[in-house]
């Protein structure tokens, strides 16, 4: 169908400065007319969204999608297919794949599989380090080249700071960064659950938070005296929210992202001994939630990621030091920011900032824009309409979540990408 009218939807659009009701109309994937009541033409397909928020659609700079090589936890298809059930029409993969995107050829694989499952963008971060071991830098220029949006050894930490600073430093050079998985692992250890009340009354092996601390730490003070930027990926606790505060007031390039889950859940998630919890880094205490969402709204903060973890249900019965850490994540980023919005933390134009306008800048591109001239890509959701998280509803390949059962509130209804209707509820 080449005309579509979306009818009645509530358009939210920061960089227009749009916030109203307005129809849409689309001609051929681009959209045509914004306006208070469009009729449809003869022959148009008219969808009404009364009571939806139509935005532009979500940036994910962090999921595994585990292709190469661990194909039976998520495939570059179905965790697109995941993405556009949650809004996004652009994911990034992290490079802990096996092998590890280190190659250009792998990073021309990642694009080329995504393209081809052809619902959304999706686009590789190669690894700092040759095989992500932490010893010898990889070829950044060349992975650039061949469509490496930034670098990271994510799964791990740069542990080394000498090679930290010279990839800092070579990834800024060629416009690039190092995005960092923050983990002191002499600190860290064998833990398995944030070091508190939860992990000391269970006996689970404890995991400090000064493990990510003290890594936040050195990246920011790298970035500051190098004048370089560097990225922290799925920030934590609340030490690391000041920590960062203090670098961005000196004028470091440091920039942050924030998992839906450690906004939502807490460390209380361990008490039926269940390792769907176990995620890197752990979830952590109310005062730590609470100091990541003021950041989030305050701007020290820049980006929701998901960090969406896919594995398969027999890894996650493990016992809780075998069990791999991680949680799928795309599903549900959506409805636990808008419980944040529904909490009064920020308001629905913030939650486009660090959802798609923020994140997509990250990687040097154009966020979408609902403008008339540009091609149709937003997501229209419904704020109030409740539904279940389960195997059923999930749409990743690995169901490991903690909030299977729950019922979240705010759901996709449409994702548009590239002119065409990419997912519809
Ligand atoms: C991630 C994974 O499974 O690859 N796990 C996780 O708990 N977050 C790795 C990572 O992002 O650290
Ligand atoms: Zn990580």
């Amino acid at each position: 169908m080449s005309l579509i009218v979306i009818k009645n939807g509530h358009l939210i659009d920061p960089q227009t400065g749009l916030n109203g009701k307005r129809d849409i109309l689309i001609d051929k994937g681009r959209i045509v007319k914004i306006a208070e009541s469009i009729s449809p033409p003869p022959g148009a397909e008219a969808i009404d969204v009364e009571g939806c928020v139509v935005c532009p659609s979500f940036t994910d700079i962090h999921v595994h999608f585990r292709d190469p090589g661990q194909t039976y936890k998520e495939d570059i298809f179905t965790g697109s297919r995941a993405a556009v059930a949650g809004g996004y029409t652009t994911v990034v993969c992290m490079p802990n794949t096996l092998p590890a995107i280190d190659e250009p050829s792998l990073v021309r694989y990642v694009i080329e599989k995504g393209e081809e499952a052809g619902l959304c963008r999706v686009l590789p971060a190669a690894a700092v380090t040759k095989g992500r071991k932490g010893k010898e830098l990889t070829e950044m220029s060349l992975l650039k080249d061949a469509g490496a949006v930034y670098f990271t050894d994510d799964g791990a930490p740069v542990m080394d700071a000498h090679i930290m600073r010279k990839a800092m430093e070579f990834a800024g050079s060629i416009g690039s960064f190092v995005a960092d998985h923050c983990e002191d692992l002499s600190l860290s250890s064998d833990g398995v659950a944030h070091e508190g009340e939860i992990a000391a009354a269970l006996g689970l092996p404890p995991l400090p938070p000064e493990a990510e601390d003290t890594m936040i730490a050195r990246d920011c003070v790298l970035s500051m005296h190098t004048g370089m930027p560097v990225h922290i990926c799925h920030l934590s606790t609340k030490v690391g929210v000041e920590i960062i505060t203090w670098a961005k007031a000196m004028g470091a390039k440091v920039s942050a992202e924030v998992t839906p889950h450690h906004l939502y859940l807490t460390d209380e998630e361990w008490l039926d001994f269940d390792c769907k919890a176990k995620v890197s880094p752990p979830l952590r205490e109310h005062e730590d939630i609470e100091a990541l969402r003021w950041a989030l709204a305050s701007g020290i903060i820049d980006i929701v990621a998901t960090d969406h973890a896919p594995h398969a249900h027999q890894e996650k019965m493990a016992e809780h030091q075998h069990c791999p850490p991680g949680m799928i994540g795309l599903q549900f980023a959506l409805p636990i920011v808008l419980e944040l919005v529904r909490k009064d933390y920020f308001d629905l134009p913030r939650l486009v900032e660090v959802m798609s306008i923020n994140p997509a800048r990250k990687i040097g591109l154009n966020p979408p824009k609902i403008k008339e001239g540009e091609t149709a890509e937003f997501t229209i959701f419904d704020p109030t309409e409740s539904w279940e998280v389960n195997e059923e509803t999930i749409l990743s390949k690995s169901k490991n979540t903690p909030l299977l059962g729950r019922k979240l509130i705010g759901k996709v209804k449409y994702t548009f990408y590239g002119g065409k209707i990419v997912y519809r509820d």
